[in-house]
């Protein structure tokens, strides 16, 4: 039997390094695309799967996260006194159910796979599904709640992948594809960051996954990796052959916004469509496409 999806994990402990001074004394997942921040692109996505239960890994002066989620009463009051009520909906996307988020610190920096394992009590025997917020994806169907369409099929492991450019496979951890119906692509292998001469495709993986809880026996083990950090990629590679391990081919457009440029790019393709904000956008852009 097939376990329904409820949990997903968040890692949040990252310094932002490649966002300072702007991450200095704020989260990189509170930095907002258009007028969200990251982290709740990620829960509005995992909520779209049906999931109700969300577990961030923290880290030091990470805590205003935890207070983005909590009920900012002053406020409320204020702008309920003042009747803005436009401005009163929009915080009702940060409002979560009492109980149903919570925290856990990685106290150091050992790597995602280490991230996740800190989440083991929450997630215990159950299947979750992770959410890196650096990721953000614009699509109809969110990505995860495809990622849940397909783990409802085949059950096991579902990653969300995606074609990038040979000379990028050492960003990303890499597939070794087996049978490939265009859409959905058997999971052969898994190499984190290999070299474009080493890679054994050009398949990689985003920050979306579902996972059997099982994983968390292979991180336990806590063996370092590429980069000498504990990585996700290594103990789900250990779980190949073991359970259903499944690439998806996601309909959407991802957005790597821990690099510049895709955070850039992301505040354009989310701003350009929108009412109240595409009008403004298209002017300005063809300004400046004019001037280059
Ligand atoms: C992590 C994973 C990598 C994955 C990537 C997706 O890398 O280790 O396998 O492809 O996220 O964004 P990171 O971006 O943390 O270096």
């Amino acid at each position: 039997m097939i376990k329904p999806l409820k949990k997903a994990v968040l890692p949040v402990a990252g310094l932002g390094t490649r966002f300072l001074p702007a991450t200095k004394a704020m989260p990189k997942e509170m930095l907002p695309v258009v007028d969200k921040p990251l982290i709740q692109y990620a829960i509005d996505e995992a909520r779209e799967a049906g999931i109700e239960e969300f577990c961030l890994v923290t880290g030091r002066g990470k805590d205003s996260l935890i207070d983005y989620f909590d009920i900012a009463y002053e406020l409320e009051a204020t702008l309920r006194e003042r009747g803005k009520k436009s401005a009163l909906e929009a915080l009702q996307p940060s409002s979560v159910q009492a109980g149903s988020l919570v925290a856990v610190r990685q106290q150091e920096p050992l790597g995602l796979g280490h991230a996740i394992w800190c989440a083991r009590s929450f997630i215990g025997n159950d299947p979750f599904a992770i959410l890196l917020p650096d990721d953000i994806v614009k699509s109809g169907r969110s990505c995860v709640a495809q990622l849940v369409d397909a783990y409802n099929q085949t059950g096991g492991n579902v990653v969300a992948v995606t074609e990038v450019p040979r000379e990028h496979t050492n960003r990303y951890g890499i597939l070794d594809v087996g049978a490939d119906d265009g859409k959905l692509v058997e999971v052969k292998g898994l190499v984190e960051k290999p070299n474009p001469e080493d890679a054994p495709s050009n398949l990689s993986i985003i920050g979306r996954y579902v996972l059997t809880a099982d994983v968390m026996e292979h991180l336990a083990k806590l063996e370092r990796g590429a980069g000498n950090e504990v990585q996700l990629t290594d103990a789900m590679a250990k779980m190949i052959g073991h359970v259903p391990f499944h690439g998806l081919r996601y309909e959407g457009t991802r957005f790597d916004c821990g690099d510049k440029a895709g955070f850039l790019e992301a505040q354009i393709a989310f701003s350009i469509d929108r009412p109240d904000l595409g009008d403004a956008v298209k002017a300005f852009l063809k300004k400046y496409v004019d001037v280059v």
